[in-house]
């Protein structure tokens, strides 16, 4: 399939869309890396707050020709001083955005969608966030397929080490790869 030319948009989910990120949250190619509890609770915990306004954090789902395919979200660095103070060593600018995302089948995988995602979302983003310099990800060294897809959509791996984190996602080595606003 030429997913070139794939129709990609985003939109912002809904709680009705909770059961289907939990399956996808579920699903080992995601679970291995997106370490947090999947069920209905966990995830009204986490995501209710972002339905309702109270977490300024911005959640998508991704759609594919109209159906859904991943997630993605975004949050700016100055609404989340912990994250900010775990990517510091890395040298991240303060005027900095962060995303995470995911394909949400394992049939998916592979063909390039999460590249074009990603490159895609960072395209939006300049327009979103007008004051940031940068969009920053840190991902697993052993999670190739993920800095990988970042390398393919205009990143670059600024730091590698261990982060001053008790997120189980940012556990053992990581890259912190950046896309500065004048490369994206
Ligand atoms: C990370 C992710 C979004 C990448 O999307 P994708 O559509 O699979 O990746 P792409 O097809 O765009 O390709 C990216 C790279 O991944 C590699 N890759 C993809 N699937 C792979 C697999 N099953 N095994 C090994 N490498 C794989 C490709 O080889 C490609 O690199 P290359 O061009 O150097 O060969 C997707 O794999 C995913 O959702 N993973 C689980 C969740 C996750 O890790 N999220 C990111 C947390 S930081």
């Amino acid at each position: 399939m030429a997913l070139v030319d794939a129709q990609l948009s985003f939109r912002a989910m809904t709680r009705e869309d909770f059961t289907l990120l939990s399956e996808w949250l579920a699903t080992p190619h995601v679970s291995n890396w997106w370490r947090e509890e999947f069920d209905l609770a966990a995830i009204e915990a986490r995501y209710g707050p972002v339905i309702d306004g109270r977490d300024p954090t911005e959640c998508f789902i991704v759609e594919r020709d109209g159906h859904p395919v991943g997630f993605i979200q975004r949050y700016l660095f100055s609404d989340d001083p912990d994250r900010q103070r775990i990517l510091a060593p890395a040298g991240t600018p303060d005027d900095a955005a962060g995303i995470d995302y995911f394909v949400g089948s394992p049939s998916l995988i592979g063909q390039g969608l999460g590249t074009q995602i990603i490159d895609r979302f960072v395209e939006d983003m300049w327009t979103r966030y007008p004051a940031i310099a940068a969009v920053v990800v840190d991902v697993s060294v052993d999670n190739r397929p993920s800095w990988r897809a970042l390398e393919k959509a205009g990143f670059s791996r600024a730091w590698t080490g261990a982060l001053d984190s008790d997120d189980p996602s940012d556990a053992g080595l990581n890259h912190v790869y950046l896309c500065r606003r004048d490369q994206g």
